[in-house]
């Protein structure tokens, strides 16, 4: 570990924290302290190429748990706290709402008593130098009809799904521990990521392996659900901006100007396969696309207006869906030994739960 104070990661494990991680070992000198609980999604496998980095540290523990937080905060003293745990799967909320309340809502308190309580404890210039910057989404805004404006920082909080109301409810608790207490909080709502190490229980790279094992490429209802999509080390990049430049107790909203209906994003991804990986019958992976009841309260379409951003911090996403799709699919075809590893057990579970009654 470097001699300059380092930062805490939660969920670092994950899909976007392990992006994270590793960029910031990447491209900063000063360490990074990883406290993750290791539940389903979370897979030390992401963090293999830093295992023995100094500048990273793994710790195995729940931002739940007051006294292990409380303890490493006063062990490393971090400038700053970056927190991505959460559970994160809309589906998986549907099916039981109750690891989204007590991670979501009562993990992001516990783990906010125990940083105010260090952040308290700083002497003066580690007070003023220290942030906590709360990693949240799009979908605590609600849904729009086709014809509205983007989500802007000031849109109205209308979350409608277990998962999207559990995120509301950890972001309004941020805030209040910023105006209430004083605590120097950030906090991002981000559209739809997609990059390497995403686990395949989300759209894209549920498709890429369904895809290349031959089986169903499923979309729930007419597909003409709007999402804006985001490669992942361009919302890594924005987190790092907003961690070096934000103001204090401000949200950013951060997205990839790239609205795509469902079906589209799927056959613009069975377009790339046709070409890196064609089917041995000559057919298109189109051919596997195959609509599935629908999820219920499905939110019509989130679109993000990152002005905000791109006016006073200067950030503007690199990657154009195509650019970034093109990567993501790369990097499925060079790991199959990853997605190998993470359907096994469990997955299966999901997958019959989820899809076995929609088909
Ligand atoms: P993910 O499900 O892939 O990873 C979540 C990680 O948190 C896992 O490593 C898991 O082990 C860990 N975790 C869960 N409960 C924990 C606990 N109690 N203590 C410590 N660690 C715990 O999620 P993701 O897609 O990487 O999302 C990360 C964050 O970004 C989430 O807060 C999510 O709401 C937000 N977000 C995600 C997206 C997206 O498209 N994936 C978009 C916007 C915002
Ligand atoms: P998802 O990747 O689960 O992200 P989120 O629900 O957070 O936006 O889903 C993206 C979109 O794709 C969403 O509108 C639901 C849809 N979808 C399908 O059509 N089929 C699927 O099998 C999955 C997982 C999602």
């Amino acid at each position: 570990m470097s001699a300059k104070p380092p930062v805490l990661v939660t969920g670092g494990a994950g899909f976007i924290g392990s992006n994270f991680v590793l960029d910031w070992v990447r491209n900063r000198d000063d360490g990074v302290i990883n406290l993750d609980a290791l539940t389903y999604a979370g897979n030390l496998e992401n963090l293999a190429g830093i295992s023995a980095n100094p500048k990273h540290t793994f710790i195995k523990g729940s931002i739940g748990d007051r006294e292990l937080v409380r303890d490493i905060l006063t062990k490393y003293r971090p400038k700053a706290v970056v927190n991505f745990a959460a559970e994160s799967h809309v589906d998986r909320s549907i099916h039981d709402p109750s690891a989204f309340i007590q991670t979501n809502v009562v993990g992001t308190y516990h783990l906010l008593e125990a940083v105010a309580e260090y952040w308290n404890d700083c002497e003066a210039d580690e007070r003023a130098e220290f942030r906590f910057l709360h990693v949240s989404t799009d979908e605590v805004y609600g849904s729009l009809d086709e014809n509205s404006p983007a989500f802007t920082e000031d849109s109205r909080y209308e979350p409608n799904s277990p998962y999207s109301a559990s995120k509301a409810a950890s972001d309004h608790l941020v805030r209040a521990y910023h105006h209430t207490y004083g605590l120097p909080t950030l906090t991002t709502n981000c559209s739809n990521n997609y990059g390497p190490y995403h686990f395949p229980e989300k759209l894209i790279p549920l498709c890429i392996h369904n895809a290349l094992k031959g089986t169903a490429l499923p979309i729930y209802g007419d597909g003409r659900q709007i999402r804006d999509w985001l490669y992942v080390l361009d919302h890594c990049r924005a987190i790092r901006r907003v961690l070096d430049a934000g103001q204090v107790g401000q949200t950013y909203n951060i997205g990839g100007r790239a609205e795509m209906a469902n079906i589209d994003v799927v056959k613009t991804l069975c377009r790339i396969l046709d070409e890196r990986r064609p089917r041995a019958d000559g057919k298109s992976y189109s051919a596997q696309i195959t609509f599935v009841a629908d999820r219920p309260g499905h939110d019509r379409r989130y679109a993000i207006d990152a002005a905000k951003m791109e006016r006073e911090l200067g950030w503007t996403p690199e990657e154009t869906f195509i650019s970034g799709l093109r990567k993501t699919v790369e990097w499925y075809l060079n790991n199959e030994n990853w997605v190998r590893n993470v359907t096994s057990g469990n997955y299966r579970n999901w997958m019959e739960a989820n899809y076995g009654a929609r088909q």
